[in-house]
C-alpha cells in the first residue's frame, strides 16, 4: 500500500489546524457549562437553518435590510416565531438582527452562503439535515449505540435510497447537496488522479454526473458511462448537456447488486462504499469485478480516517453514514484495502488528501 500526499493537502492541513487551535481558546475562555451547553444544543441550529432554508429567507434577505415581519408575510409564516428564530441565528453569526429597530434583518458572511445558487449547496444541506428524514433517524441513535446497526433503516423500515425513491423532493434535495460536496471535491480528485490515461470511464452510482461532467471537460478525449438509478439518470440529462458533455455521456441505468455496464477502462466509485457495511461493500465490488478485464482500473473515491485519528469533517461524516445509510462508515485506508482484496482486486495505491482521497486498484 503506498500513500502520497497531494501539495495542497498541507495548506488544508494547516488551515484546519489553525481553526481547532482557536475553538480551544475560545473554549477555554468561556465557563466549561457554556461551552458545552453551545455543542448540546446543536439540534436546534440544524433546525433553525433548515426551516429558513426551505423558506428561501436568506434569497428575501438578499434583496436588502428586511424586517421579520416582511419576511413573515412574503413566506406566509408566523411573524412572531419567524422574528424569533432570526433573532436566535443572528446571536450565532447566521443573519445580522439590527438593534435598535423593529427587527430589521441583513445578511453575514454566513448567511450569504446559505443562497440557494452559492455552488457548494450549504442551502441544501441545511435542508437535508433537518430534513424528516435525517432527523427521524437520528432521533434513533441511542439504538445504534445498542445495537451497532443503522437508524435509518430501522426507523423507516427501507434503506434510504428505497425511500427517496418514493419521496421525490428529498430525493431531489440530497441529490443537490451531494453535487454540491463534488463541486468542490473536482479540483481535488482531477489533481490527485489522472482521468487522461483511459478512453471510457464508468461512474457507478455516478448520481447527476457532476464529477463526471468535469472530467470530460478537463480532458476532451474522454468519453464515459454514467450508472445509476433510471430516476437519478433522467434528471442528469440536463445537468451533462448545460455541462456540454451530454453526447459523450452514455446513461445505462444498472444496479451495483446486480450488474453495472461492461465496456470501460476505468470504472469508478465514488462516496459510494461508506453507505455500506463490510460485507456489502464487497458485493458491490464484486458486482463491479465481473464487468471489468483483466488489467483495467477501478478509481474509488472516499474520505479516510484512521482509527483513532478524530478528523472534524470525517469522523461526522462516519456516524452520518451510520444514522442515515445502511450501516455505513467512513474507513482507513487499510480497511479500503481490505475491501479490494476480498472482492479480488491486486494490490490498491492511495492519493492522500484531508478533503478526499483516491485510491487505484487493477482487476
Ligand atoms: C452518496 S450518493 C453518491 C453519488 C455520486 N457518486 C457522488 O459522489 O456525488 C450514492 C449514489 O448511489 C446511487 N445508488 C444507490 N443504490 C444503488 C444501486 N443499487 N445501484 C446503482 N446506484 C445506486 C444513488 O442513487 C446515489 O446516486
Amino acid at each position: 500500500m503506498f500513500i502520497h500526499p497531494a501539495k495542497s493537502a498541507l495548506l488544508v492541513r494547516l488551515g484546519l489546524w489553525i481553526r481547532r487551535s482557536l475553538f480551544q481558546i475560545a473554549d477555554r475562555i468561556v465557563p466549561v457549562q457554556y461551552a458545552l451547553f453551545e455543542r448540546s444544543i446543536g439540534l436546534s441550529e440544524t433546525m433553525m437553518i433548515s426551516v429558513v432554508c426551505e423558506a428561501q429567507v436568506p434569497e428575501l434577505v438578499s434583496e436588502g435590510p428586511i424586517s421579520t415581519r416582511e419576511l413573515a408575510r412574503l413566506t406566509q409564516m408566523n411573524a412572531d416565531v419567524m422574528h424569533r428564530i432570526l433573532r436566535a441565528l443572528s446571536a450565532r453569526g447566521i443573519f445580522h438582527m439590527m438593534p435598535g429597530t423593529e427587527g430589521l434583518v441583513s445578511h453575514t458572511r454566513l448567511s450569504r452562503g446559505l443562497l440557494n445558487e452559492t455552488a457548494h449547496a450549504s442551502h441544501e444541506w441545511a435542508q437535508y439535515f433537518g430534513s424528516v428524514g435525517n432527523v427521524g433517524a437520528w432521533a434513533d441513535l441511542r439504538t445504534s449505540l445498542l445495537d451497532g446497526r443503522s437508524a435509518f433503516d430501522r426507523v423507516f423500515g427501507e434503506t434510504v435510497w428505497e425511500w427517496f425513491a418514493k419521496n421525490p423532493a428529498a430525493e431531489e434535495n440530497f441529490a443537490q447537496s451531494m453535487m454540491g460536496v463534488t463541486r468542490i471535491q473536482v479540483p481535488i480528485i482531477l489533481d490527485l488522479y489522472d482521468f487522461s490515461q483511459h478512453t471510457r470511464l464508468c461512474d457507478v452510482g455516478g448520481g447527476r454526473g457532476t464529477l463526471l461532467s468535469a472530467i470530460l471537460r478537463s480532458h476532451p478525449g474522454v468519453r464515459a458511462i454514467l450508472c445509476d438509478g433510471p430516476g437519478v439518470l433522467s434528471s442528469a440529462e440536463s445537468l451533462l448537456a448545460a455541462a456540454g458533455v451530454r453526447d459523450r455521456v452514455e446513461l445505462i441505468p444498472g444496479n451495483f447488486f446486480k450488474a453495472v455496464p461492461e465496456g470501460a477502462d476505468c470504472y469508478l466509485l465514488k462516496n459510494i462504499l461508506h453507505d455500506w457495511n463490510d460485507d456489502v461493500c464487497i458485493q458491490i465490488l464484486k458486482t463491479v469485478y465481473r464487468a471489468m478485464q483483466k488489467g483495467q482500473t477501478l478509481v474509488v473515491i472516499e474520505q479516510l480516517i484512521e482509527p483513532t485519528q478524530s478528523n472534524a469533517l470525517a469522523s461526522f461524516s462516519d456516524i452520518q453514514m451510520l444514522v442515515a445509510c445502511s450501516d455505513g462508515r467512513e474507513r482507513s485506508s487499510a480497511e479500503i484495502e481490505g475491501l479490494l482484496k476480498g472482492a479480488g482486486f491486486a494490490e490498491s495505491r492511495t492519493h492522500f488528501h484531508p478533503i478526499t482521497c483516491v485510491i487505484v486498484a487493477h482487476k
